[in-house]
Formats: C-alpha cells, structure tokens, sequence
C-alpha cells in the first residue's frame, strides 16, 4: 500500500512551476473571456459596481445555492453596519435537484411565503441569491447558462431565472413582492465585505462549489459603458469552469460520472461537493480489500466528514486521513493560484493591497486548509504576499444582496 499512496501523493503534487501555468492559462482565459471569445472563464458581468458603505434600507433576500435555500431579512443602516432581522434556513429537498422545474420554483416562493409570515414582514423589495451560471442584461434579470452542483432540472437552462421566480410568487399569491436584483453568490459576498469596510476587491467561494468575483474597468469591457453601472462593474469569472488544469486519472474518473462530463473541471478538482469523492475512489484504488466494502457508495464520503477526521488526533484512521490532506492541500493549492492569477491582472506589477473575501465551509472547515492558501500565496508572491490578505466572510452573501437591492434604488449608481 506504502506504494499507492507514494504514487497518489505523486500524481496530485503541483509544484510551484505548475502554478505559474496555472496563473498563465488563468490570464489567457480570462482575456479571451472579457472579450466575449470562446474561452472556460464566462467572465460575466454582474451589473453592479462596488457600495460606499452609505446604502441603507430593509430588504428580503433569497438564496438558493448548493445545498441550502435561505430567507433572510436584513437591515443596512447607511453607516457601513447591517443586521439579519431574520433568517430560515432549509435544506433544498433532494429530489427537487432533477425534478420538475415548478416544483423547484414553487417550493422557493412556498417559504419566502412562509418567511414573510413568520416575521411580519412588510418589506417589498427582494434580491434573489442564484449561484450558478447566469447571463445577465441588467441587475435583475438573468438567463441560466447551465446548471452546476448536480443540479440537472430541465426547462430552466436558456431561461430568465428572475422571470421563473417572479411566476412562481405570483402563483403563491405574493406578485406585490418585487425582484430588484439577481445575483451570485461572490457578488454577494463581496458587495457585503466591502459594504462593511473599504479595500476589498475579490471574492471567493469555496463551498459546495466555488466561484470568484472582481470589478473590472468598464472601459475593458466590449459593450457599451453606458449600459453600465458605474466605472467599475463586478464580473463573476465561474471559474469552476476552468479546464487548463492538470488532471490525473482520479479527476478524468470523478468527471465521467458526472451528469456534465468535461465541465466545471476546476470546480471538480476544488469543491466540497467533489473532494469527498476522489478520496473514495483513491481508497477503491488502493485499500485493503476487506476496507474497500466501506466506500462502495458513490458520495458517501462527503467534505464535512473528511473534515471531522483531518481534525481527530487518533492514529487508528489508516490511510484515509493521508489521502484526504493530498486531495484537500491541491484544492487549496490550486485556490491561492487562482486567486494570484486574478489579483496579478487587476495589478500586474502587485503596487497595491488587496483584502479578498472568502466563505464556504472548504476555508476555515477543513483544518489547514487557509494555512495551505497562504503558504500558497507566499511561495508565488514572495516578498510581495502581504499584500494579499484573505478574510473569513461567513455568510456575507445575504447581506450584499441587500447592498445590492440598495444600489438599485439609486439609479444614478447602478440599474
Ligand atoms: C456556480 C457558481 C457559484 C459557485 C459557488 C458554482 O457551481 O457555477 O455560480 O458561485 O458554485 O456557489
């Protein structure tokens, strides 16, 4: 077995030359990107620019991401401060994920009903959280490019989500509640940390999946500037989708059983939803026999678990705590290449400081997973890494919905 694991350790190492092609492709892709040329990072612009902080209002938020559907109630006080009044949290019932697109859509207007029920609300302004691919013609709408996270409900690809929400709560009785804004969950995140403190200018999610945000110049971009908010507009890369990553024979396994084979492969090899199962099958590989009945399950192992054992002291954990770290340390190691890649095209000669917002269980749930990062960081940056510094934004993404519901009820601002 000392063998396999020496071979699995070998297979997932990436030494710092890698990262540097890493951040190279980063940067081609990304050009080709902006330019609206075929390239893996949609670089999508989101519609919205950064807040001053000033923004006040009481909004209703939704946010559907990977796992979890959440209603919130938040409160921005125009002094940089914000409040959850409220907040319901579900679980997205399994079978919804491949269902009928009704019953999804039904389901989110059912507790947003609820929600406003429960907590007497009388706020009509809603911002809706939808963390997947969205092509948007302005802040509060926007056209499902393809499901990611295992969703595979048909009739929604192609489609305006805002449109199929706004149905949907008319259904449920509730068409006097309106949607002001539509947005991913980086934009979330990062509307809300820089909300709450200037000098933050990227965000990251690593949960279930992961994504990045960044405002870009308008002037970089090949549409009209007066279709945009402000001089800088946020664009959310989807860099799940990334493909110019070395992968090994675990990674091409994992993706061919997957309902979108050859897409979001840097989310593969990244995100909570994935890690969990290429160490189940690294294990399939190379346990004992008699251990190997464990892991016939595919997804049985998830990150929370994975998680839970990285942090135990016991030596009786045998090979899959080993494996686990391998899996867990390239994530983290392909994360901080990432996120160097799009701090270098913000500042390519790195003359600036630059916060960057993080949330997802992967950074602070897996332990050593930000030492990773940072370690990361310093190896490609050298001397220049305190200019990086990377914050635990837990959660953040509901609150920099209401930013942005805010910013669009200041239509010299954004739109
Ligand atoms: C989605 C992104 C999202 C990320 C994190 C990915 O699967 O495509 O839109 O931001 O997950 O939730």
């Amino acid at each position: 077995m000392r063998d396999s694991l020496e071979r699995v350790s070998q297979i997932f190492a990436l030494e710092t030359s890698d990262l540097h092609c890493i951040i190279k492709a980063f940067h081609e892709e990304m050009a080709l990107g902006l330019r609206g040329k075929q390239s893996s990072l949609k670089m999508l612009p989101a519609y919205v620019g950064l807040p001053t902080g000033t923004e006040r209002g009481t909004y209703i938020v939704l946010d559907m991401g990977g796992t979890n559907f959440r209603v919130a109630k938040i409160l921005l006080d125009g002094k940089r401060g914000a409040r959850i009044e409220a907040l319901k949290r579900q679980k997205i019932p399994p079978k919804l994920r491949g269902g009928r697109r009704e019953d999804l859509f039904d389901f989110l207007a059912h507790q947003v009903g609820l929600f406003l029920l429960d907590n007497h609300c009388q706020e009509t302004s809603l911002a809706f959280i939808f963390s997947y691919p969205l092509e948007q013609r302005s802040l509060s709408s926007g056209v499902l490019i393809r499901w990611t996270k295992g969703f595979t409900i048909p009739g929604v690809e192609g489609e305006d989500v805002a449109f199929l929400l706004r149905e949907a709560l008319r259904r449920e009785g509730l068409s006097h509640l309106q949607l002001k804004a539509l947005l991913n969950d980086t934009v979330g995140t990062l509307l809300a940390a820089s909300y709450s403190a200037p000098g933050f200018d990227m965000a990251v999610i690593l949960g279930t999946g992961t994504n990045a945000c960044y405002p870009e110049s308008v002037t970089r971009l090949p549409f009209p500037p007066e279709r945009l908010p402000a001089e800088k507009v946020i664009i959310n890369l989807e860099w799940g989708n990334f493909n110019r990553l070395p992968m090994n024979e675990y990674d091409t396994l994992l993706d061919s059983q997957t309902p979108n084979p050859g897409e979001q492969r840097m989310e593969k090899m990244v995100s909570g939803l994935y890690l969990g199962e290429l160490v189940r099958l690294i294990l399939l590989n190379v346990a004992r026999e008699t251990e190997k009945t464990s892991y016939k399950k595919p997804y049985c192992l998830t990150s929370h678990h994975l998680a839970t054992l990285a942090a135990t002291t016991s030596q009786k954990t045998g090979p899959i705590k080993e494996i686990s770290d391998l899996v867990f340390f390239r994530s983290a190691r392909i994360a901080a290449a990432a996120i160097v890649a799009v701090v270098n095209w913000m500042d390519p000669d790195l003359q600036n400081s630059h916060a960057i917002a993080i949330d997802g269980a992967l950074f602070t749930g897996y332990p050593g997973y930000r030492e990773k990062m940072e370690e990361t960081v310093r190896e490609l940056l050298g001397e220049k890494a305190h200019l990086l510094s990377l914050h635990h934004e837990k959660e953040g993404s509901a609150i920099g919905a209401a930013v942005a519901c805010a910013l669009r009820e200041l239509p010299a601002k954004s739109f």
